[in-house]
């Protein structure tokens, strides 16, 4: 793949993770549990960090760091039946939640293919860490909505 395309892709990608970390900013101001804010905070610096990590990488393409092991995780699939809504201004908490694991469903399925695309590359590799870090956060935001939920009703 030529270069210019490869640096456009992570230009792309630092835009998603802008956007995922403003989300989750935001969903911070719409719940009151100390426990739920601490959690919108840390998938919030992930965002960053996985930012910054593109960032690094447009810069210096050598500089894809170590990568560390990788982790098969658990798709709980709570949402993916739920229908699709796009966010409202006034969306609460809970529709919220919804919402962001979704998305990060749908940033895990766009990194994978980028990396079965770039399949055995550095810029590859990347890219299936990455998908496997949204994976993650989609489990906890599927666990975060069912405490929730307990919580609330
Ligand atoms: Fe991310
Ligand atoms: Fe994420």
């Amino acid at each position: 793949m030529p270069d210019q395309k490869i640096k456009a892709i992570l230009e792309a990608a630092v835009k998603i993770e802008e956007q995922s970390y403003e989300l989750y900013k935001m969903a911070q101001k719409k719940v009151d549990y100390l426990s739920s804010q601490k959690f919108l905070g840390e998938l919030a610096q992930e965002e960053i960090k996985h930012k910054e990590k593109l960032l690094a990488i447009i810069e210096n393409r050598r500089k894809i760091a170590e990568l560390g092991e990788s982790i098969s995780i658990q798709d709980l699939k709570l949402v993916d039946i739920m229908k699709d809504v796009p966010l409202a201004k006034d969306a609460d908490y809970q529709k919220i939640l919804i919402y962001a694991a979704k998305r990060e469903k749908i940033t895990h399925d766009y990194y994978q293919s980028l990396a079965l695309g770039l399949e055995n590359t550095d810029t590859g590799n990347l890219f299936s860490k990455l998908a496997q870090e949204e994976l993650i956060h989609k489990n906890r935001l599927e666990r975060e909505y069912d405490d929730y939920i307990l919580k609330e009703n």
